[in-house]
């Protein structure tokens, strides 16, 4: 191999070993990735379960069949009017040769897979097919499901644009907006909004054909729906009104869904559409960078820019803040200036106050077209900026090294300034980039320009950038995670897999020969998981199971699952909403085995189903359909908001790097307290602790018109703020939804909470929080030292301190509730509010067996750690508290 070849690209480069493994995986069956000039025709639709089933042969199996084909092989062809453009571009695609199988095997069959890397045109052409095909005619439609929002909103445009239908027809729906109207016939959405659709209305009777796109995501609600519509299609055929099921997804591996009998009686066909990839030369650095990432990133894509051949680059890196501020450096360092054409644009194009203009305009429409809020997705959109890596391999790597094109590892700072280099014609790509910004992607860069785009991994399956030759890979994502002890998510930055890691590069080889420059060593690539886990298995699962019971699925463990959630993480999850009264709970009665089996079988509770149309977690759900009372829904709701939206305020008591910066610091904490008392006051209202400095801090930024000057001056993050408020919109029309003669509505700038008030929403507090009560070890019981100050909670052997940054951290009151618990030097519980005694019986009886605790307390389990914990013998029991006399049925 040449080591210094980044003068030939174009010949025909080796792959790496990884890749070459990668295409044995793969290719066993077809022809090899490289081997474009078969076409790929003849075997093409070669699936998986080929050699035993022929899938599109006509003779496929009966069982499947034969009820579906006569009613629901449309005979309509519907014409579609396309410009030759786009026309011409359709034909390069790979699926479009496939049309005639997938068709076939649609018509004939209730459930079908389709396989193909990743921009051979699955999302967009597929839809396209079936409405030809007349799918959509006579009142049906198409629907389609994405994982990722922003894949529902670009997708519909694309596919609009292709068929040169209106939006009215070509639609879209996310948990914030849509643009769908009666006319619409292909509609895009995210897998949550079919959730909610199904919870309406079970049978999705006004789809023909329902699309699970992006299957090998493993999202949650993608799996939960393929369980469910596993169901559905069967009923519908029963009901003579056959729906078509498609599965689609990149990969091959599709064994959960094919070989899980559980779930598909007959072994559905696969189809597999032939990848026409360019082979991918991948360069792995010798060295991992141990933090700046980033910096690496700068330096390479400025290597590549500098001394390689024409070819655009795509730059793979973890979240928004990260991607604009890689932006801004490029631009610097090859400015591209703009000659007034229509295609110029300037750095600010899309500044934070854009974005912030965007997210409005998102929510103004929202209120408009969407009355009524959806449960798309289970928690907010993630704040900005991960935590730092984990543990990194640094050792030198030989096998990556003899591959390297010699860009080396960067080390100058000289890049930083502007450079004599053909401008780059640098985009932003992330999931809430406003779709016309989005779009910009798919265009060709301005002559004279080399396109770069810098992109979240929204860029690794979703969304195909055309003419890209150089993928840079940071080998990082950030992923929602789910904290070991206390089950409560964050987003943090972590490796990817092999399988990620692959599908990046694969990105380089869509129109001509590739690289991928990977910034890790192959060593630590070989560290690498191989596929990431499922996320249903990775998380706790009570959103899901309340969602699931609101579809009167009572045996939840006997759900088809594509994979099945660990059964303690169902347990636990059953128990929680027992103990929160979402469900019933069954009669103690017989075994303690038949009394868990009882339990892991409850019907949702009324309450339950209040709480089900809420889109936050089971606690707060609980706290807001509480809340009616006493006028106290406008307060909860916004403690409900800021305790989800994570990272409210700066962290005021950093070390200062200069005096400046102590100074600055200093105002801070000085004007943040003022703000506290001017909105908190005194004595009783600081007993909701820390939930009422986040209420005060929220009352007090919308008095002052939410300003970023505002919120810098007294230590609030502005983003953090804005999505607060955009959260409080979300739940109120969430809240007006169930109670409709409330017509309740957030003024932005509510009042401050009366006392009586405060002490309401501490109890409402309490009866969500109600398995993270904590009682302080009294001075006579201590055990030893390091018992001093500590809490003991219900959940936790070790002893838990009030953390330090929280108000309550020099009152100690005997009892608190805590949002959640943090490990540091110790475990530290955050977001503590005081707790009268006598409300524990009054207001959480599950809790408050007073007999013996159970000898052998039903499990429940803490996700991703395997570790067991007792949930709910008793909270009295756990903290060891006496009695007091209080009156309780
Ligand atoms: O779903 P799959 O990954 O198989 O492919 P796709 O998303 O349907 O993309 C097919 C082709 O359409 C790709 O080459 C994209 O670059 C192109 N496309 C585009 O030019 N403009 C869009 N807005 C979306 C896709
Ligand atoms: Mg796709």
């Amino acid at each position: 191999h040449s080591s210094g070849s980044e003068s030939e690209p174009e010949e025909e480069p080796s792959s790496s070993e990884e890749e070459e493994e990668e295409e044995q995986k793969q290719g066993s069956e077809k022809s090899p990735a490289r081997a474009v000039s078969a076409a790929g025709r003849a075997e093409g639709a070669v699936g998986q379960a080929g050699a035993e089933q022929p899938p599109a042969a006509p003779s496929a199996p009966a069982a499947q069949a034969a009820p579906s084909r006569a009613p629901c092989q449309p005979a309509v062809f519907v014409a579609v009017d396309r410009s030759p453009e786009i026309q011409e571009a359709r034909l390069k695609l790979p699926i479009l040769a496939e049309e005639q199988v997938i068709m076939e095997a649609i018509n004939e069959n209730p459930i079908v897979i389709i396989c193909g890397e990743t921009g051979s045109g699955k999302t967009t052409q597929v839809p396209q097919f079936l409405y030809e095909a007349g799918y959509a005619s006579s009142g049906g439609a198409i629907g389609i499901t994405e994982p990722r929002r922003v894949a529902a909103v670009s997708m519909s445009q694309r596919v609009a644009k292709e068929m040169n239908l209106s939006h009215r027809v070509v639609s879209y729906q996310i948990r914030y907006e849509g643009n769908v109207t009666d006319e619409t016939r292909i509609k895009f959405m995210t897998d949550g909004v079919l959730l909610k659709e199904i919870q309406k209305d079970f049978l999705l009777s006004k789809y023909k054909v329902i699309i699970i796109d992006e299957a090998h995501e493993r999202s949650m609600y993608t799996d939960i729906l393929i369980g469910l519509l596993s169901r559905i299609v069967p009923l519908r055929q029963k009901k003579g009104l056959p729906l078509k099921l498609i599965i689609m997804s990149a990969t091959l591996r599709v064994e959960d869904f094919t070989d899980n009998t559980r779930l598909f009686s007959v072994k559905p066909p696969v189809i597999q559409v032939d990848a026409r990839q360019f082979p991918v030369t991948v360069h792995f650095n010798k060295k991992t960078p141990l933090d700046d990432y980033s910096g690496e990133c700068f330096r390479k894509v400025c290597k590549i820019h500098r001394m390689l051949p024409a070819g655009g680059i795509l730059v793979f890196l973890t979240g928004q803040a990260e991607v604009h501020s890689l932006c801004r450096r490029l631009r610097k360092a090859f400015p591209y200036q703009k000659n007034n054409t229509a295609g110029g644009e300037g750095d600010k194009e899309d500044s934070v106050e854009e974005i912030r203009k965007f997210k409005k305009s998102r929510k103004r429409r929202k209120v408009l077209a969407l009355p009524k809020i959806d449960l798309n997705n289970y928690s907010v959109v993630p704040v900005d900026e991960g935590d730092e890596d984990r543990d990194i391999d640094s050792d030198d790597d030989a096998a990556g090294s003899d591959l390297d094109l010699d860009l080396g590892d960067g080390d100058s700072e000289e890049d930083e300034k502007s450079d004599s280099s053909l401008p780059l014609y640098v985009l932003p790509l992330y999931s809430l980039l406003a779709p016309e910004k989005q779009e910009k992607v798919f265009r060709a860069p301005p002559p004279g320009t080399r396109l770069c785009v810098v992109a979240t991994n929204v860029a690794e399956t979703s969304l195909t950038i055309p003419g890209i030759k150089y993928v840079v890979d940071c080998g990082k994502v950030k992923q929602r995670f789910y904290d070991r002890i206390t089950g409560v998510s964050s987003f943090r930055v972590t490796w990817i897999s092999q399988a990620s890691a692959n599908q990046r590069a694969g990105r380089a080889g869509r129109t001509e020969p590739g690289h991928c420059y990977r910034l890790y060593s192959s060593a630590v690539f070989m560290d690498f998981e191989k596929f990431s886990a499922p996320e249903i298995t990775k998380r706790p699962v009570e959103d899901l199971i309340l969602q699931m019971k609101a579809l009167n699925i009572e045996k939840v463990i006997n759900f088809p699952f594509p994979t099945p959630p660990p059964t303690e993480a169902l347990a636990a999850a059953e128990e929680l909403l027992i103990a929160l009264g979402a469900l019933k709970e069954p009669p103690v009665t017989g075994r303690l085995k038949q009394q868990l089996a009882a339990k892991l079988s409850c019907p949702i509770s009324a309450l339950g189903r209040v709480m089900a149309t809420f889109p936050v977690a089971p606690r707060y759900a609980k706290m807001l359909a509480l809340s009616r009372q006493h006028n106290c829904l406008p307060y909860s709701i916004t403690i409900v908001s800021a305790m989800t939206v994570r990272e409210l305020f700066e962290e005021l008591d950093r070390p200062a790097v200069s005096e400046e910066e102590a100074a600055q610091l200093k105002g801070k904490r000085a004007r943040f307290l003022q703000m506290q008392k001017v909105w908190a006051g005194q004595g009783p209202m600081q007993k909701l602790g820390d939930l009422m400095v986040m209420l005060g801090a929220v009352g007090a930024c919308e008095y002052a018109g939410c300003t970023p000057r505002f919120c810098q001056e007294s230590g609030l993050r502005h983003k953090a703020m804005l999505e607060v408020r955009r959260l409080r919109g979300q739940l109120t029309t969430a809240v007006n939804s169930v109670c409709t003669d409330a017509g309740l509505y957030v003024d932005p700038k509510m009042k401050p909470p009366t006392e009586a008030q405060v002490t309401y929403l501490r109890q409402i507090v309490l009866a969500g929080l109600g398995d993270h009560v904590a009682r302080r070890v009294q001075a006579e019981e201590l055990l030893d030292d390091k018992w001093k100050n500590a809490y003991k909670t219900a959940l936790l052997e070790d002893p838990v301190f009030i953390h330090p940054s929280s108000v309550l951290f020099r009152e100690l009151p005997e009892f608190v509730v805590y949002q959640e618990i943090v490990e540091t030097t110790k475990l530290y519980m955050k977001g503590v509010s005081a707790v009268e005694p006598e409300w524990i019986p009054a207001l959480l009886p599950p809790y408050c067996h007073f007999g013996k605790p159970l000898e052998d307390p039903p499990p429940s389990y803490c996700p991703g750690t395997g570790r067991v914990r007792c949930h709910r013998p008793s909270v009295f029991y756990r903290v060891g508290w006496q009695l007091p006399a209080v009156e309780v049925d």
